[in-house]
């Protein structure tokens, strides 16, 4: 039997004896109560309740309009879906950058007013000291290191990030002090495989990879993009399991036709 199927709730232990035992930890996104229950009972480890949301919600072209508020309005909808995985709730941009003491107060305020589990941010060294903060109040963290897309335009691109020999290096470091700050866990995104797995190996901590290949301890999806709800974004990492464009426009079209032809409501649906 796994780990994950043996424990009754996931919590930031049972991710970090998936890790020692090499038991692959699966995460997906999701933002609002039905779809957090279809993944929780489909099994999923984790549920990350993205700042994609910004994106894939509210049709925003980058992470950085979605407010902390929002957020949270997110988050609480999630943990009322969910029954035994862990939730990871992302502090939006501009709710933890300014001082650590802005940031220990948003993590507080996704915990108390979203029961979720832990929360997650963007960065390496220069966010350490609020990590420690936030730990140090018993509220667990997430790192995000690679492409990180609240800094898109100091960027520029959404391109992999790390090939170079220079960025590589400041990740690896990254790693470490994300690891020495307390972090439960980090997420690598969209960088070089190998470098993924050197990372993953040097730390105790699970490296959850996106774009970053199959070292890693595991991997999250964003759900409108697994689920084939978004089918223009179509990098070459992703694997579509579903066409819920196709399918849902199928469905919708169907039922815009039955209406029309008066096909729908038939005699046993209605009183
Ligand atoms: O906001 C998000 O969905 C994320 C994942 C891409 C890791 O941070």
């Amino acid at each position: 039997m796994s780990i994950h199927t043996e424990v009754k709730k996931i919590t930031t232990n049972t991710l970090q004896k998936m890790k020692a035992a090499g038991e692959k930890i699966s995460m997906i996104t999701a933002y609002d109560y039905s779809f957090a229950k279809i993944f929780d009972a489909a099994g999923i480890d984790i549920i990350l309740v993205g700042d994609s949301a910004s994106n894939v919600m509210a049709g925003h072209e980058t992470t950085l309009p979605i407010t902390l508020d929002q957020m949270i309005y997110h988050a609480a909808s999630v943990v009322r879906g969910i029954d035994r995985c862990f939730v990871v709730v992302d502090l939006p941009f501009g709710s933890y950058q300014g001082n650590s003491k802005e940031a220990l107060h948003s993590a507080i305020r996704i915990m108390k007013e979203t029961g979720g589990h832990s929360i997650k941010l963007e960065g390496g060294q220069e966010v350490v000291e609020s990590i420690k903060r936030i730990v140090d109040t018993g509220i667990p963290v997430m790192g995000h290191l690679g492409l990180t897309p609240q800094s898109i335009y100091k960027f520029g691109t959404y391109a992999v990030r790390a090939k170079e020999e220079a960025e590589a290096e400041k990740l690896k470091k990254d790693a470490l002090l994300l690891q020495e700050a307390g972090c439960f866990g980090i997420v690598l995104e969209k960088i070089p495989a190998t470098l993924a797995g050197e990372v993953s190996r040097s730390l105790s901590i699970p490296t959850i990879g996106i774009g970053a290949g199959g070292a890693c301890d595991g991997q999250v999806l964003v759900m409108h993009d697994m689920l084939g709800i978004n089918v223009e974004f179509k990098p070459r990492f992703l694997r579509q399991y579903l066409n819920m464009y196709e399918q849902v426009t199928g469905a919708v079209q169907q039922y815009v036709k039955d209406v029309k032809s008066n096909d729908f409501p038939n005699e046993s649906e209605q009183y």
